[in-house]
């Protein structure tokens, strides 16, 4: 899942603003528990993440996959006392675990949880966002940049997850429907005028995006 040096990466955590005590807490508890912890951003993309929702003094999130709830709070934790994360999922056993941890904490009641198949539920939502995460299943990762740009804010910012796919994305012979599915969001952000893309090799790739 990284795609740098691991030690460079630890030494860049090292030295920038983290995610509180619960989040770590969160993180430790789904490494011990939970089946592919790996899918949790950890915490430079979460400090990533919290730098932009503080630069364009964010307000509402909108976040495609849920699991654990670690990068939903950590967002939380980086917007105002009135701010919102909408998070969807479609596995309400990990969003349990999730509502725990969130219950204890201070920014807990930011966050809104919608399980259900994130295409579906996105249609129904009649608000528009200033940052959007997009971190659910990658086959449809084209399809929640779509939704996701009705729904952006003038100003907002989109970020997509995974973006590198440990690498796989540079081969073009590649038939695994994950890393076409990437390939094919790749290509439609490179292409489209317009959006301004700008790809950053932070832990597994993530995508920055604006209108
Ligand atoms: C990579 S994990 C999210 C990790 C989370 N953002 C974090 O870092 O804490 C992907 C999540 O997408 C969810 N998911 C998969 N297919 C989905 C769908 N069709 N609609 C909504 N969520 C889906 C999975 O249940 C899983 O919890």
């Amino acid at each position: 899942m990284l795609v740098t040096d691991s030690k460079i990466h630890e030494y860049c955590i090292q030295k920038s603003n983290r995610p509180s005590k619960t989040c770590q807490d969160l993180e430790e508890y789904t490494k011990n528990n939970v089946p592919y912890s790996q899918m949790l951003i950890g915490e430079l993309e979460a400090s990533l993440l919290g730098f932009l929702l503080r630069s364009i003094k964010a307000k509402n999130v909108l976040e495609f996959g849920t699991f654990t709830g670690y990068s939903a709070l950590c967002m939380a934790e980086n917007l105002p006392n009135d701010g919102l994360v909408v998070t969807l999922d479609i596995n309400s056993e990990t969003v349990g675990i999730a509502k725990r941890f969130w219950e204890d904490s201070a920014h807990g009641h930011k966050i809104q949880s919608i399980i259900g198949p994130a295409l579906e539920t996105v249609k129904t939502l009649d608000k528009t966002f200033d940052f959007i995460f997009i971190d659910a299943d990658k086959v449809h990762y084209l399809d929640y940049l779509e939704a996701g740009l009705k729904v952006l804010s003038p100003r907002g910012i989109i970020a997509v997850d995974n973006v590198l796919w440990s690498g796989k994305v540079l081969d073009q012979n590649n038939q695994d429907q994950n890393t076409q599915a990437i390939q094919k969001i790749n290509n439609f952000i490179s292409e489209n005028t317009d959006v301004y893309g700008t790809l950053l090799p932070v832990r597994d790739g993530i995508f920055l995006i604006q209108k």
